[in-house]
């Protein structure tokens, strides 16, 4: 292998999003955090993997997205490149790591493009501070992906996880942001936890695509935690899901059955034993 070859890239890209978004056709996205299943998503040929700072609750068993940290997010991200080298990974910024000042924002997002080797960060917002902030990044050569709606990092000024754009005043907000975030150069924007009806009109106002998760079937793209779309968190029963394995049950009774033919001495047997010579 020469000097310039190496990973080849990703099959999309961001001029490949605008693309499908024109061409209607829509955008795959889920969530990994390790190698197997982010080469198991490669090999299912989804459009997108995000990293996402979800990592905190369902990874780190954190109760919040709040406590995750960048070098978490990086190291976990480095795995999932690692398993998808082919697929288009977006590393989901952690709180605190872009909102202070945008030098500190370049800084981070630098980082997460140098050292873990993704194509995009996302950032939570689309507040003018945060656009400001996706604007220079996007001049710097940082793709970005916008989120609005529940914005997870914001649980506690948003008084909870609770649908967002359902009065006036919050789906006007919402309308602004999602425009506001296209015109600082978000290739994409994730939508959550948004009115069907309302989900349907942004994105058909925008030329970029929304991924929406909780917002109904008019977005550009879908995307889910993987473990919940999976099964794997069978506490997680929020509407918007719909389980499509049952990798729980499955696991469960896999080590179940491990337990006891180990205790029964029937595993291992002398097929999965070594002779001396
Ligand atoms: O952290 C995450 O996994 C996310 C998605 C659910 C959009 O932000």
């Amino acid at each position: 292998m020469s000097s310039r070859e190496g990973r080849k890239g990703a099959r999309t890209s961001v001029r490949r999003f605008l693309e499908m978004k024109r061409e209607g056709t829509k955008i795959v996205a889920l969530t990994a955090y390790d190698v197997l299943f982010a080469a198991l998503l490669e090999e299912a040929a989804v459009d997108l993997i995000l990293v996402g700072d979800s990592l905190g609750q369902v990874v780190l068993g954190y109760d919040s997205t709040l406590p995750v940290t960048l070098d978490e997010m990086i190291h976990h991200a480095r795995a999932v490149r690692r398993g998808a080298p082919s697929t288009f990974v977006v590393l989901d910024m952690p709180f605190m790591t872009y909102q202070a000042s945008t030098g500190e924002a370049l800084r981070n997002a630098g980082r997460a493009l140098k050292e873990a080797g993704v194509e995009a960060v996302k950032l939570e917002g689309g507040d003018a501070a945060t656009c400001e902030t996706v604007s220079r990044l996007v001049t710097a050569g940082i793709p970005v992906m916008g989120h609005v709606g529940l914005t997870p990092q914001s649980v506690h000024a948003l008084g909870g996880y609770r649908v967002q754009g359902r009065t006036q005043e919050e789906a006007d907000r919402l309308r602004r942001e999602a425009r506001a975030l296209e015109d600082a150069g978000a290739f994409s924007i994730v939508l959550e936890l948004v009115p069907a009806e309302l989900a349907a009109e942004i994105s058909t106002s925008l030329t970029v695509p929304t991924i929406g998760i909780g917002a109904g079937g008019g977005c550009d793209g879908q995307v889910l935690v993987l473990y919940d779309a999976l099964g794997l968190n069978p506490g997680f029963t929020p509407r918007f899901l719909r389980r499509f394995a049952d990798l729980h049950g499955e696991a469960l009774q896999g080590v179940k059955r491990y337990a006891e033919e180990v205790r029964a001495g029937t595993y291992p047997g002398p097929e999965h034993s070594f002779d001396a010579s």
